[in-house]
């Protein structure tokens, strides 16, 4: 068994929306990290996966008219595919759904609850009854719910408390103990912030909604999303499971990267978690920035910028947006994402200093050498700084990246980069070239930037999957001779190299042409999202049916009246203003249908009246209730009429 493991996570993702490229940015992180431990020779487990439970999802469900399960399966599979195109290794993708992940979390609130860390309380709050959910006194706006400025009505609802309140000084004492548990250090400084001024205990189950896993002792309660979503860490690893030796293999995770603002979850919550169940915390929780869109905005709604990474791979490759998103953001703080940037980095940093070196070295050796470096070589006194810099570079790069400094690795590669761009400018190859007695000395210059290619094409390998293998081919390199080992190795290709020259590995982009082109399809798409905007508020008028008690209905008295006189409002081109029989005194009712009856046709023909409405004044006429019309295609009004047998006054039920 290989000793040397490395268990790597990303948070699991809510499919209530699409991934986007702020979702991707986190993804691609913790795959380059993985990619970079495979080969160092570490055994990885790379696991990311999809947070699928709550009210949100099961609200999306009922607005998209179909089942939870059905509406996350179809996003969860975008999600895939996504990580599929951006060639994203993981070795395990959880979903919270997944059968085993329930079982193993009933079986742990199930253990908490025994062993005296979850009890059974009160969750009281201000209670919004039509978003069914819970605030605290801070949450509400100017006493109303903060989400649509409803009443709120204090609430008291059972529920299951996971003792967090306890855990305050343990969680302190092991921060101490263990400096490098929570990173960047500044938030780390919010996290002990937080825990001094007085953790609650935390809610861990609910009543007001069923997609969940239920509490398998008490079903009425779901558990709550964060305890199900973080122990996703130690289920994808067989905890629970009786298999201890398969868990054990990989726990305790090496590092949770995870987005700044859920930094609380882990650093907090999940170790406490970890704590009550007697388990080993993972080493590092590492909190990443984001990536902002313009606006400020942390998703991937942008205005003004094209965001989609599918639509960014299409027309520039995966590689470069691999590589741009790991070598514009420091991991650690926030950036903005800019079309501008993305190409910029493109045609300088891929194209003209990384692109450029391959195609001018693999060129040179064509046209002297007609593509095979000649065996007799000569060395030069500029070497020797090349090949320092060039052997030296694996450590300072692994430095880097052990502590997640991703765009400073980078950095540290096209340093040796320019260096060998600015080898080529000192020693001249064109000039060499003109003179037979410097064949040799050519033959090494050309042989050495061989060299230098092919350290490169080793050390972009984690952050670009599919660059190193055609700079590899193009320089003629055998896969065994880039290894991880050989990286830091000079002389390891054979002396009378066969070179192939390739495809340019990024054609440069006219900046102008292309910025006009995203400009253009941003334009459309937003038209596009108004229409469907349109489109939407109507579906969510006419087909999204908001559920009732039958209390609720039992509120509206219908009645069956006839109409006696009837005359259009004067003022008004819509209005019709109707006298009716009630069965007692008669009433006015004004009606918006005069576009589609004359008052020739109503009278004496009976309705359905809603009689209990409060009078309204329209066009200056008071109104006494309102007969019910369908709204038929084309905007057609036709009037609920109702046997005339039926005596006026009866009550519809
Ligand atoms: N489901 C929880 C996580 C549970 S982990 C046990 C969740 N999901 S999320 O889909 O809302 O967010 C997942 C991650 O995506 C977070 O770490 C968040 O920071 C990250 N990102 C979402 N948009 C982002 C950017 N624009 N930029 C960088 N990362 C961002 O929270």
């Amino acid at each position: 068994m290989n000793s040397k493991k490395f268990y790597i996570t990303t948070p699991i993702y809510y499919p209530s929306g699409m991934p986007h490229l702020g979702t991707s940015y986190c993804t691609i992180a913790t795959d380059t990290m993985a990619r970079y431990k495979r080969l160092q020779g570490y055994d990885v487990m790379f696991t990311t996966g999809t947070d699928e439970h709550g009210q949100k999802i099961e609200t999306n469900a009922l607005k998209a008219n179909t089942t939870p399960k059905k509406y996350v399966d179809a996003i969860v599979e975008k999600f895939k595919s996504l990580w599929h195109t951006l060639g994203i290794s993981y070795d395990k993708f959880i979903r919270t759904t997944d059968e085993s992940h329930k079982k193993a979390v009933q079986k742990i609130f199930k253990k908490l609850y025994d062993d005296g860390k979850i009890y059974k309380g009160k969750y009281k709050g201000w209670y919004c009854t039509p978003d069914e959910t819970f605030f605290t006194d801070t949450q509400l706006v100017d006493g109303k719910c903060p989400d649509c400025g409803r009443e709120v009505t204090w609430t008291e609802e059972e529920a299951y408390f996971f003792k967090l309140s306890e855990y305050g000084d343990k969680l302190l004492d092991y921060y101490e103990k263990h400096p490098e548990f929570i990173e960047p250090e500044g938030r780390k400084n919010e996290m002990i912030q937080f825990i001094k001024s007085g953790l609650d205990d935390l809610c861990v189950s609910r009543t007001s909604f069923k997609w969940g896993i239920p509490v398998d002792f008490d079903d009425k309660h779901v558990v709550y999303v964060w305890l199900d979503a973080l122990t996703n860490y130690i289920n994808s690893q067989g905890y629970t499971s009786e298999n201890e030796t398969e868990f054990k293999k990989y726990w305790p995770a090496d590092v949770h990267f995870v987005g700044k603002e859920i930094l609380r979850f882990h650093a907090i919550i999940w170790p406490a978690i970890l704590m009550a169940l007697g388990l080993p915390l993972p080493k590092q929780i590492f909190a990443h920035g984001w990536i902002l869109f313009g606006d400020g905005n942390k998703m991937s709604k942008s205005r003004g910028n094209v965001v989609d990474p599918i639509v960014l791979c299409d027309r520039y490759g995966v590689d470069a947006l691999r590589y741009f998103l790991m070598r514009e953001f420091s991991f650690s703080s926030d950036g903005l994402f800019t079309n501008e940037a993305l190409i910029n980095r493109i045609n300088f940093d891929l194209a003209n200093d990384l692109g450029n070196l391959l195609s001018r070295t693999v060129s040179m050796i064509d046209k002297y050498f007609d593509g095979t470096i000649p065996e007799n070589q000569k060395e030069g006194n500029v070497d020797g700084e090349l090949i320092n810099f060039a052997v030296s570079l694996k450590k300072e790069y692994e430095t880097k990246m052990d502590s997640y400094r991703f765009s400073a690795a980078l950095a540290d590669v096209w340093l040796l980069i320019s260096k060998c761009n600015k080898y080529i400018d000192e020693t001249m190859p064109w000039k060499l070239g003109k003179d037979p007695n410097e064949k040799d000395r050519l033959a090494r210059v050309m042989y050495n930037l061989c060299e230098c290619l092919r350290i490169i094409s080793v050390l972009i390998e984690p952050f670009m999957p599919n660059t190193p293998e055609k700079i590899q081919s193009q320089i003629g390199a055998d896969k065994n001779q880039c290894t991880w080992e050989s990286a830091s190795q000079w002389g390891v290709l054979p002396r009378n190299l066969k070179t192939q020259k390739g495809e340019p590995l990024f054609p440069r982009i006219d900046v102008k042409k292309e910025i006009e082109e995203l400009n253009k399809m941003v334009e459309d798409s937003m038209k596009a999202a108004a229409n469907k905007s349109d489109d939407k508020q109507e579906e969510t008028a006419e087909n999204v049916v908001k559920l009732i008690d039958i209390e609720d209905f039992a509120k509206v008295k219908l009645i069956v009246a006839k109409i006696t006189e009837c005359e259009p409002v004067k003022k008004s081109k819509k209005l019709l203003k109707l006298r009716v029989d009630d069965g007692k005194d008669g009433r006015t009712v004004v009606s918006g249908i005069s576009q589609h009856y004359t008052p020739e046709e109503l009278i004496g023909k009976s309705i359905i009246l809603v009689s209990n409405l409060k009078p309204v004044k329209l066009c200056g006429v008071e109104s006494n209730g309102m007969i019910l019309a369908a709204t038929c295609p084309e905007n057609k009004v036709k009037v609920i009429f109702a046997d005339d047998e039926i005596p006026a006054g009866s009550e519809i039920r």
